[in-house]
């Protein structure tokens, strides 16, 4: 392809590639030094709430090329590397909408209280893992453009509605928060020393069916309402319940994160985009390490016990089980089997064999969520499609 019918890849819009280019790249020069700076990350794209794309990319496109690649990928590499930019535009697209909400500059003061009792941090934490999420969906596609390859473009599908609550911009959304299934395995999967690559299953320690992960609506939980420990009213209740979820879902999706990245990174061939791989999977271990820990805060004293008037929901205290399979600080990896049942424990991020943590799992895992609800038949194919040409890598030599 070439550079031309690239831009035009990258640019949705109407207008010709060359207007596009000449007027975007000049501004993007200045925004794309925000990535040097990481903290002001998403005023440096100018894209607070918006879509990381045409801008994003183009200013990717220009800091890639000061230092040129040697050369084409391999086709498994392409793959590897346009499924991960995928993820990472979902991811991004998930976390701008709590971040926007609950993030330091978020608009909903209670959903940010309400965060606040699982950590007096949670709202920077969100604002970070926000930058660091569209930081790895334009580093991969600023990549692929330098190496001649097609960058992965989701605009079409933002489409699914936002948030009516204080802080949510009305733009159309790629994922939907407003009713989430959270899978709970990765909580007993971390404490237990069976891996889930020999075949075990793993339940969670309750379970979180239908709920909502940032607010609804105003009516529905009033954004000045005070938020104390343990709420007093229903719809304190009611926001607490949602912020909870949201400190679960903020774990699973970086779980997620962390198996994907190892069962992608050993496909790769090419050294470079193993270290592009290893080195992002390193970051999303890190937030996985981080949500594990606050959102066991929802679920121990002072704060277990809160109940959502709506859904019936409730969470318990898990420390009253005396099992070390729930146990709220238990959240380093316990050593459990590896490679062989011969070999002594060892504790490791797992699963890692594709057929549990590859992309096609990925997307599965999405998909029960509840985080595609709405999507159409034409993303679903997409994601699809991308998850399967990447897990059918081989590793070439
Ligand atoms: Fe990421
Ligand atoms: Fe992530």
């Amino acid at each position: 392809m070439n550079e031309k019918k690239l831009l035009s890849a990258a640019v949705p819009e109407t207008k010709s590639p060359e207007v596009n280019s000449a007027s975007v790249e000049e501004g993007v020069q200045r925004h794309w030094q925000g990535v040097v700076k990481r903290r002001s990350f998403l005023k440096g794209l100018g894209i607070a709430g918006a879509t990381l794309s045409a801008s994003a990319l183009l200013g990717a496109k220009s800091s890639a090329e000061a230092t040129p690649g040697r050369g084409k990928l391999s086709k498994g590499d392409v793959a590897l590397l346009r499924f991960a930019a995928a993820a990472e535009l979902i991811e991004a697209d998930l976390w701008q909408q709590y971040n926007e909400i609950g993030g330091v500059q978020g608009g909903n003061p209670a959903y940010i209280a309400a965060l606040s009792n699982l950590d007096g941090d949670m709202a920077q934490y969100i604002s970070d893992n926000t930058d660091d999420e569209l930081s790895h969906a334009a580093f991969l596609n600023a990549y692929l453009i330098s190496k001649g390859e097609e960058p992965v473009d989701l605009d079409a599908f933002r489409t699914l509605p936002s948030s009516q609550a204080s802080g949510a911009k009305n733009i159309g959304r790629l994922t939907n928060l407003l009713k989430l299934n959270v899978d709970l395995s990765w909580y007993t999967r971390y404490r237990s020393s069976k891996n889930p690559d020999f075949g075990v299953k793993f339940k969670g320690p309750f379970t979180i069916e239908n709920q909502p992960a940032i607010p609804l609506n105003d009516n529905d939980t009033p954004p000045n309402q005070p938020q104390p420990v343990p709420p007093a009213t229903p719809q304190e209740s009611r926001m607490q319940a949602i912020a909870n979820t949201a400190g679960f879902h903020f774990a699973f999706i970086e779980q997620g994160g962390a198996s994907l990245y190892p069962t992608l990174a050993f496909k790769a061939t090419d050294a470079e985009v193993l270290r592009i791989l290893i080195s992002i999977g390193g970051v999303e271990i890190d937030h996985f390490g981080l949500w594990h820990d606050k959102a066991g805060n929802a679920v121990s004293q002072p704060l277990a016990g809160v109940t959502d008037p709506e859904t019936g929901l409730t969470f318990p205290n898990l420390n009253a089980r005396n099992s070390e399979l729930d146990q709220t600080n238990l959240i380093l990896p316990e050593p459990c089997g590896f490679i062989s049942k011969n070999l002594p424990q060892c504790s490791v991020i797992r699963p890692t064999l594709t057929q549990n943590g590859g992309a096609v799992a990925t997307i599965k895992a999405f998909t029960d969520d509840l985080l595609f609800l709405g999507q159409s038949p034409a993303f679903l194919n997409l994601v699809t499609r991308l998850a399967v040409e990447a897990d059918s890598v081989q590793r070439g030599f």
